[in-house]
């Protein structure tokens, strides 16, 4: 028997110790919770990617009345953004979430879908896709890279 550990380390910051491309990430995400459509959960996420030619793509989760036609946020923006800009990388995704007549934003973390969709971009691109992600009481998560959020991943490399 052989054991084996995962670990990884993540920042939580102050929404004003966070850098300023970081700081405007955030914001666009939090504006996109406001577009979000869901009239289901109640529970309105946003997503801000920063592409490496400056360009910024926003999403939100798209709900339905077959609940599983929907889609994240996160996703949402990734195909968004891949399908309109295919070449450029994405640097950074910030994420942010917030209850329907809400004014306060909440602490989320993206679900395993979105983990496997954002892991695959970023094995594609060759370079770390940051993460910059809602927090409890104001505070933000920085996470350098997804795959910290994918240990045992599938990935191309198992076909
Ligand atoms: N949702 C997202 O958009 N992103 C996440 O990271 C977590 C969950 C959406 C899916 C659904 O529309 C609602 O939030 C409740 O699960």
């Amino acid at each position: 028997m052989t054991q084996h550990t995962f670990s990884f380390s993540f920042q939580i910051l102050d929404f004003e110790e966070l850098m300023p491309h970081d700081k405007n990430l955030i914001e666009e995400a939090r504006k996109a919770t406001k577009r979000a459509y869901a009239p289901y959960s109640q529970y309105q996420v946003g997503a801000a990617l920063l592409l490496e030619n400056g360009t910024i793509v926003t999403g939100n989760n798209q709900e339905n009345a077959a609940y599983p036609s929907g889609l994240c946020a996160e996703r949402t923006a990734f195909f968004w953004a891949k399908s309109q800009f295919p070449d450029l990388k994405i640097l950074t995704a910030a994420v942010s979430a917030k209850p329907s007549g809400e004014e306060n934003f909440v602490g989320v973390t993206p679900c395993g879908g979105c983990r496997q969709v954002m892991l695959e971009y970023e094995i594609a691109q060759n370079q770390a896709i940051r993460l910059v992600l809602e927090g409890e009481n104001g505070k933000v998560k920085l996470i350098e890279k997804v795959s910290y959020l994918l240990p045992l991943c599938f990935s191309n490399k198992n076909l």
